[in-house]
């Protein structure tokens, strides 16, 4: 049977093609957003990367997915909780969608630890504004990204609000110092 594997939050489709890169030829991918540009975005690359044709990108929103229960075997939200308007309902219906015995993966900021901690929020919210202000003129949308980042649940928290969703075997690896967050969980 074919496989099929969800990437929500796509935006420009980035981990939907290394998902098509990476897995068994034949997987299915759907690259899902509710925001068309960004969909148009992911489109205009697809004749030039390998195995682009196994992703069908469609327009959906994460707190209410079009699809019906049980449609999916894997999932995948990069840098896309942090948006949800309501969390606990679009991990729900994550987990409405995957098949018993699927997998939900979460890549998403969080709080780094040590040293690197003060440092990190230093640059965060003094630094990098003012640099992306002069470099791109638009200081309130990096305001926006690094308030958003700096206000981002820890990961313990996010694995709760995951178990609190449904899932189970739930992990967290912490890269980058703690930077960034891979979350994995099942359904049963
Ligand atoms: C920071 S981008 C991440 C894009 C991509 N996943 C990546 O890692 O490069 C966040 C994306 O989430 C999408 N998004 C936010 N809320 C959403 C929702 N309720 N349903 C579907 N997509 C949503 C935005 O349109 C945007 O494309």
């Amino acid at each position: 049977m074919q496989n099929s594997v969800l990437d929500l939050a796509t935006g420009s489709g980035d981990v939907a093609y290394a998902l098509a890169r990476n897995l068994r030829a034949g997987t299915k991918i759907t690259g899902m957003d509710f925001c068309r540009p960004m969909l148009d975005e992911a489109e205009k690359k697809q004749a030039a990367l390998p195995r682009a044709e196994q992703i069908d990108f469609r327009e959906g929103d994460g707190l209410n997915l079009p699809d019906h229960d049980h449609s999916f075997d894997a999932a995948t939200l990069s840098f896309g909780l942090r948006n949800m308007a309501d969390r606990h309902r679009c991990l729900s219906e994550l987990h409405r969608v995957l098949r018993p015995g699927g997998r939900l993966w979460v890549l998403e900021f969080s709080q780094p630890f040590g040293w690197l901690r003060p440092v990190y929020y230093l640059y965060l919210r003094y630094i990098l504004p003012r640099v992306a202000a002069v470099v791109t003129g638009d200081k309130s949308a990096y305001d926006y990204l690094c308030g958003s980042i700096a206000a981002f649940p820890t990961h313990e928290a996010i694995s709760a609000e995951m178990k609190a969703a449904g899932f189970t075997a739930v992990t967290v690896e912490r890269l980058t110092g703690g930077i960034v967050a891979l979350h994995g969980g099942r359904k049963d």
